[in-house]
């Protein structure tokens, strides 16, 4: 009771502005308002729980939330998530986010977002659980692979990307709402967290994903900020997500424990509890019946499924059949996106690409090269109906031609070492699997050394000094520290979790097919001491400012390869760097563009990055931020005009004693290149000061 008399006025303001009251009028929300109406309150809070239990019963392959037959609401079907359908036998099995992330080409992974959008509408779902947009504050976070890396900025680009892909066919679910970067504490983490950070660092891509990307969606995270368990944080729901960014769709919890509360997550603006009522439900329908939780904020929830299920069709037939699930067009995104995000990290005496022709022999080394490496074992895992290892890639794009030697094992003994020895070139596919990292309780949880195992460090070493020419294929799904091996070998391809092409992917690389494009969307440091403290014990964490390549920079130090690095079969020129003018206010967008040159012999692609900095800044900043990039594709001495534009209001901050963003009067150095460390153009901007500004 007390509780109603509290909250009930300010909800009832709350709902009325945050529940599309823009649109009132528009004959959607007349629908909306029509059915909402006809529903009785049963109906209502059953809308607000998924009924599928706490496992998916034998045969079902989706979370079922009810919607109301009668009158043609549909249900809503779930599905996990990021790197494909989960639960359906056959789907196509895509690299994980981390490796799109790595593409820096958001064309690409908005037709990864489409093909799974397409799948799961097909095989009856109409809600899929992705992307992960978490913040990768530390490479040691076990679900590292899911994310696209550790910039706001590219995270946020990826992020709507993907959402509009999905959203052609079915409802996005951008998770997991916030702070959630610890897998072996996240069911009772309390992160704390300052108010500048919380909203520059963790939520702006959660921010463009709901106001650019339009996401249907959001799923709440476990972990506690600042006090309040995200199912029923106030301040992350009802002030930001649906205050001040006027989300007008909806919030689930994550899984069993995401939900903590009847009262405080009703509330507070939590939609659906999944996958079972355990504090929704019955409880939730006596708190109704006593008061204790206003029926106009149930009435809410309900609107904003009930809009998103107008909006996007999902009363409607979708038009598509399961031909498309694991279809040959859906594959070959995935091939593609598996190329596009393989990062070429080292490639000394031009050891790659290797030669196909008639004579040659390989040597294929280790347990990985023909083992199906796709992710993690949790929510995140797919059933592909196949999976193309790297030997099968190799053995496949080489044919009859050239002799292929596999040594299927880590440990080598001395037969092995000679027939290494004899070959023209060695590959070595190693890396990490589904026991080194992945999601707590169900996967491998977190990976707090980031080396390799010893065995695999040595079945590197012992390769490289039987045969100088060896390149290591290294997979897994983050930061990999290089111990003493790195230097002695050849070359050095990142390939993450390349998804059921990979293997193809790979060999298109290794033979030159194909060009390595891909830029590290995370730093890879040398070792843990240049990382901020990752700790999954305590109970409470602090996440600060900085991390990834913020840390590095601000600390001076060199890590073994930088955010935004990669390498290419070809070389290229950047020069010429234009600014569409050198003074700007609020609301301005400037233009810069610069020429890129193929100045080598293969085709290939540069990612142009561009990065801003805040000299004299009252408040801290990052030493520079990325802001924004562009990928080109261009011939053996081709030139190209590339143009990044760059909103002004993306230099703002937030001013925490205003409540707002705030652009200062800075003169920004603006610096163009193709890595965070490498950055050879520069020009400065003059902004104005303003406030407040809107910012994405
Ligand atoms: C994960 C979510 C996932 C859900 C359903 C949870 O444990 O954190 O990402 O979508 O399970 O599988």
């Amino acid at each position: 009771m007390i509780l109603r008399r509290l909250f009930w006025v300010p909800l009832a303001v709350i709902i009325a502005c945050s529940s599309g009251s823009s649109n009132v009028g528009s004959d959607l929300e007349r629908r909306v308002d029509e059915l909402v109406a006809q529903m009785t309150l049963d109906e209502k809070v059953a809308q607000m729980s998924g009924d599928s239990g706490v496992f998916l019963p034998e045969g079902d392959t989706l979370w079922n939330v009810p919607g109301v037959e009668r009158l043609g609401v549909p249900p809503f079907k779930m599905a996990d998530g990021p790197r494909g359908l989960g639960p359906i036998q056959g789907a196509t099995t895509f690299p994980v986010g981390m490796a799109r992330g790595a593409s820096w080409e958001p064309g690409i992974e908005n037709r990864v977002g489409a093909a799974m959008g397409r799948e799961l509408r097909a095989a009856g779902g109409n809600i899929l659980l992705a992307p992960t947009i978490n913040m990768l504050r530390h490479p040691s976070w076990g679900r590292s692979q899911e994310t696209y890396g550790e910039d706001v900025h590219l995270l946020s680009r990826m992020a709507v990307a993907f959402v509009q892909g999905v959203q052609e066919n079915a409802l996005a679910n951008p998770k997991h709402y916030a702070a959630n970067s610890i897998e072996d504490t996240r069911f009772e983490v309390d992160v704390t967290i300052d108010e500048r950070t919380l909203r520059e660092i963790y939520l702006k891509q959660f921010r463009a994903a709901v106001l650019e990307g339009q996401a249907a969606s959001v799923m709440s995270a476990y972990n506690s900020v600042n006090g309040q368990f995200c199912g029923e944080n106030e301040h992350l729901i009802r002030d930001i997500l649906k205050g001040d960014w006027g989300f007008d769709g909806f919030v689930l919890s994550d899984w069993i424990f995401g939900t903590q509360s009847t009262l405080g997550s009703a509330l507070n603006g939590l939609d659906i509890e999944m996958p079972i009522a355990r504090f929704y439900g019955e409880p939730l329908l006596m708190a109704v019946q006593d008061g204790d939780v206003p029926e106009p904020l149930i009435d809410d929830a309900v609107r904003r499924m009930v809009r998103k299920k107008l909006q996007y069709g999902l009363d409607q037939p979708s038009g598509l059949d399961e031909s498309v699930i694991g279809s040959d067009e859906h594959l070959a995104i995935a091939r593609e996106a598996a190329v596009e995000g393989s990062v070429l990290l080292k490639n000394a005496s031009n050891a790659l690409p290797l030669d196909a022709g008639a004579g040659q022999r390989i040597a294929v080394v280790g347990l990985l090269a023909d083992t199906p490496n796709t992710g993690d074992d949790g929510s995140s895992d797919t059933m592909p109906a196949f999976v193309v290892t790297p030997l099968q890639g190799i053995e496949e794009a080489v044919g009859e031609a050239v002799v292929v030697d596999h040594i299927a094992k880590d440990v080598l003994d001395s037969d092995d070492l000679v027939a290494i020895g004899a070959a023209d070139a060695v590959v070595v596919v190693t890396g990490l699997t589904a026991e080194d990292e992945g999601e707590g309780l169900i996967g491998a949880g977190d990976r707090l050394d980031l080396d390799l195992s010893p065995e695999r460090e040595t079945l590197i070493r012992d390769a490289a000094a039987a045969n100088p020419r060896t390149i290591v294929v290294l997979e897994g799904g983050g930061a990999i520290t290089m111990g003493d091996w790195l230097p002695e070998v050849e070359a050095l391809l990142m390939v993450w979790y390349p998804g059921q092409m990979g293997g193809y992917a790979i060999a298109d690389l290794l033979f030159g097919v194909a060009n390595p494009s891909g830029k590290l969307p995370i730093t890879f440091p040398t070792g843990l001491d240049q990382l901020p403290p990752f700790d999954n014990v305590l109970l409470d964490v602090t996440y600060d400012y900085f991390h990834g390549y913020r840390y590095v920079d601000r600390n001076g130090a060199t890590p073994e390869f930088p955010f935004g690095f990669g390498l290419s079969y070809t070389t290229f020129s950047i020069d010429n760097l234009q600014a569409s003018q050198s003074t700007a206010v609020a609301g301005d967008v400037v233009r810069f563009n610069v020429d890129v040159t193929n100045t080598g012999s293969a085709a290939g692609a540069e990612v142009v990055q561009l990065y801003a900095t805040y000299p004299g800044s009252a408040v801290e900043r990052s030493e520079r931020d990325l802001k924004g990039f562009v990928k080109v594709m261009l011939e053996p001495g081709e030139s190209q005009t590339v143009e990044i534009s760059l909103p002004v209001n993306d230099l703002a901050y937030y001013d925490v004693a205003e409540s707002a963003w705030a652009l200062e009067a800075l003169e920004h150095a603006i610096h163009v290149g193709t890595s965070s460390r490498d950055l050879p153009l520069s020009t400065t901007l003059s902004v104005a000061a303003q406030a407040p500004v809107s910012v994405y």
